[in-house]
């Protein structure tokens, strides 16, 4: 039996359709009805129900979006940094090998090879960056594991919930036997305030940059196959090979859902972040050589936008 542990949320819900799937015994509560939160409560159910396999993918996102995070700082420390360390310690008296949801906003930029020196550029919408993003230059590279995050309270600027992701994973690593797993930017087919797609779909103005992001479905396939193809415990950026513009994002929600608006884009930074956003966007490129070479297969970027577009299933 495997423990899922935030199964309500949009993340959790994916991995519970997906072990539906596979015809996987799981067991899922919500802290309403059992408080998971609390190591004596953790550790008493491990203990007498043995789960082969933990995953956590409950966490504090802010809602609508990360700006509601600076406004309970407590709550997202709590369920950012310090619940993910509960778990970890619980998994590691019982014995129990875990995954936990991490996020790839940790890091902001890509890192640019020129001269067979590689340097880190945290802004991409510098236009001479941007043109090698619009022309899939390989001189664009994404971030590896071993690459410490560059937007985190020890290398800022960065949102406080970006800050609190990047402590979360220096809270568990080297603790028991865990999976982290970086998300970053969920979409899929179907219409939802949280899908990325949707998003774009509905904000008044565009905010165009480049990044990776994660198929929903895709992410949970990959993160499942780690643990049972039985690839090492650690971190694993889990996107879809490649990054996309948000510009091009945009493109193909045009071509294929022919959307009645136009799309405006905001003009610069300044005016994006006076009227639109708070507090500092991640906006990120990520490699994904270290999960693909453990046998985890995962479809390209651009096949999983086309896919999810074409079988767009629009919220009534
Ligand atoms: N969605 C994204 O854009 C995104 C991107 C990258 C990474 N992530 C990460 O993915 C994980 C899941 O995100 P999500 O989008 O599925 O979030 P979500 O929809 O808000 O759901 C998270 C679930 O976690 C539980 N939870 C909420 N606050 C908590 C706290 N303080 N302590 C413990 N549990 C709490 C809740 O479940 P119950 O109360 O019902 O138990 C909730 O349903 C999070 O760690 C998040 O940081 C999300």
């Amino acid at each position: 039996m495997i423990l899922l542990l935030g199964a309500t949320g949009y993340i959790g819900q994916a991995f519970a359709t997906e072990l539906k799937r596979r015809n996987e015994a799981f067991t899922a509560f919500s802290r309403k009805q059992v408080d998971y939160t609390r190591f004596d409560v953790l550790l008493n159910f491990l203990r007498e129900q043995k789960p082969a396999f933990v995953i956590n993918s409950a966490g504090y996102t802010g809602k609508p979006n990360v700006d509601a995070c600076e406004l309970d700082q407590t709550g997202t420390l709590q369920g950012n940094t310090l619940f993910p360390q509960t778990v970890a310690h619980a998994c590691e008296a019982a014995k129990i090998p875990w995954g936990h949801v991490s996020s790839g906003c940790i890091y902001s930029g890509a890192k640019i090879s020129e001269n067979e020196k590689i340097r880190v550029e945290k802004d991409m919408t510098q236009p001479d960056l941007h043109a090698l993003v619009e022309k899939k230059s390989t001189s664009v590279h994404g971030f590896t594991e071993l690459d410490a995050p560059n937007f985190s309270f020890r290398d800022l600027p960065c949102s406080f919930y970006s800050g609190t992701k990047a402590l979360g994973e220096e809270a568990i690593a080297n603790i028991g036997q865990s999976y982290i797993w970086r998300l970053r930017i969920p979409f899929d087919e179907f219409d939802n305030a949280r899908n990325y797609l949707s998003k774009v779909q509905r904000y008044a103005k565009v905010y165009d940059n480049v990044n990776s992001i994660s198929h929903r479905a895709d992410f949970v396939k990959a993160c499942l196959d780690t643990w049972k193809l039985g690839a090492p415990f650690g971190i694993y950026n889990v996107t879809n090979p490649g990054y996309v513009t948000t510009r091009h994002v945009v493109e193909q929600i045009e071509k294929f859902l022919k959307p009645k608006r136009t799309f405006e884009y905001w003009t610069s930074d300044a005016e994006f972040y006076q009227i639109a956003a708070k507090t500092p966007r991640s906006n990120c490129v990520m490699d994904t050589s270290k999960l693909r070479a453990t046998g985890v297969k995962i479809r390209g970027v651009e096949e999983a936008l086309e896919d999810s577009l074409k079988n767009w299933k629009p919220e009534n």
